[in-house]
């Protein structure tokens, strides 16, 4: 690989947010498939050993500029440096609870981000955009848990997940004023996992709202107990069923889809699930974590969480299809990359 300063010019990727939890790791498949990504982020909600991680799998640091993306002038000056091929936009807000708490932020920063970056990426014409949306857009699916990209949309059951519908609202009223404009929507299941090198991994500031750091962080002995938030919902074993996607793999995705903006000449304006296919329940989840890593968790059952979705899963056919994309990680490997990477924090931290 050669050194990232000498990468193509020609190659340059815009990606907001990078120095985060997907972000990051978006950052390594981008440079494994030639790409210059260049980060902007202001580290609110990340950490700056990201950039040792990063460093240790690549062999050299990211471009990256210490901003937030609201900011129309300091963002503009980045468009102005640098000859975009593309955009992939990830800084957002992303805590489920904190935003029926505190909804205006992330009205502000989730809607406002978007906007800023799409202006400049009308002004300066980079053309190809990957936005960063969400399963929450299909709400609680009636019928049928395995979600299509055409099942209806319901009311998402936070401002958050309002954020990420109307995210996708926005771009597709500006992909229709402006064909040229590319946009696509991927639709993240369950994001989980690390690095295999656990180099880099999640790291949430302050208590973890989802459930997979929640495990490890126990395990470390971080807290006493992991609280599963309800045990009677209609499912097989009462617990609730998501579709865990390991990181590594919906970064992947992103390369997909910009491949896919990039071969394609026409108006683009598509939505693709990232997920597995499968859904695992949370007392599913446990057993393979004290499975995997011979670690008991000690765990309770609690109330239900206000607003949790029962059941939902994706089907990622029209992912396999037209992006030519496919997870190669298990829930198992996720587990134990989860783990690797909660063991190593201790070393960061
Ligand atoms: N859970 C627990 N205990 C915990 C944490 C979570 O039982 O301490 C449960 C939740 O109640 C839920 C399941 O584990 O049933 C998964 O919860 P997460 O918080 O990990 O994930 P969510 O499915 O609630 O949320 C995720 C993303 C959101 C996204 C949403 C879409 O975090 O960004 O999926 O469904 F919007």
């Amino acid at each position: 690989m050669l050194p990232l300063k000498q990468m193509q010019k020609d190659n340059h990727i815009l990606i907001t947010g990078g120095a985060g939890y997907i972000g990051s790791h978006t950052v390594v498949e981008l440079i494994s498939a030639g790409y210059t990504p260049i980060v902007v982020d202001d580290f609110r909600n990340s950490n700056k050993f990201v950039l040792r991680g990063l460093g240790e799998i690549l062999g050299d640091v990211p471009i990256i500029h210490e901003l937030d993306v609201c900011n129309y002038r300091a963002m503009e000056e980045i468009f102005q440096k640098y000859n975009f091929k593309g955009i992939i936009h990830f800084a957002a807000y992303k805590a489920v609870g904190e935003s029926v708490a505190n909804p205006l932020k992330y009205y502000s920063n989730n809607i406002g981000g978007l906007t800023t970056i799409c202006e400049l990426a009308l002004k300066y014409e980079v053309n190809n955009f990957v936005f960063s949306s969400s399963c929450t857009v299909y709400g609680e699916p009636e019928g049928l848990k395995e979600v299509t990209e055409d099942t209806p949309k319901s009311a998402p059951n936070s401002p958050y997940g309002n954020t990420k519908l109307i995210g996708e609202s926005i771009l597709k009223d500006v992909q229709n004023s402006n064909p040229n404009f590319k946009v696509i929507n991927l639709r993240y299941f369950n994001p989980v996992g690390a690095h295999p090198s656990a180099w880099i991994g999640e790291y949430p500031l302050g208590k973890p709202n989802n459930l997979l750091p929640f495990v490890t962080q126990t395990a470390i002995g971080k807290h006493d107990h992991l609280t599963i938030f309800g045990n009677d919902y209609p499912t097989p074993d009462g617990t609730c069923i998501r579709d865990y996607i390991h990181v590594c793999d919906l970064a992947s995705a992103h390369v997909k889809a910009l491949a896919y903006l990039f071969k394609n000449n026409e108006p683009c304006l598509e939505a693709f699930n990232i997920g597995t296919g499968k859904g695992t329940s949370i007392l599913e989840v446990i057993t393979i974590f004290e499975e995997k890593t011979g670690v008991n968790l000690s765990w309770k059952f609690g109330e239900r969480r206000d607003g949790d979705v029962v059941e939902i899963y994706a089907n990622a056919e029209k992912s396999t299809n037209l992006l030519n994309w496919q997870p190669i990680y298990s829930i198992e490997d996720a587990v134990i990359h989860a783990w690797e990477w909660e063991k190593k924090l201790v070393e960061y931290v």
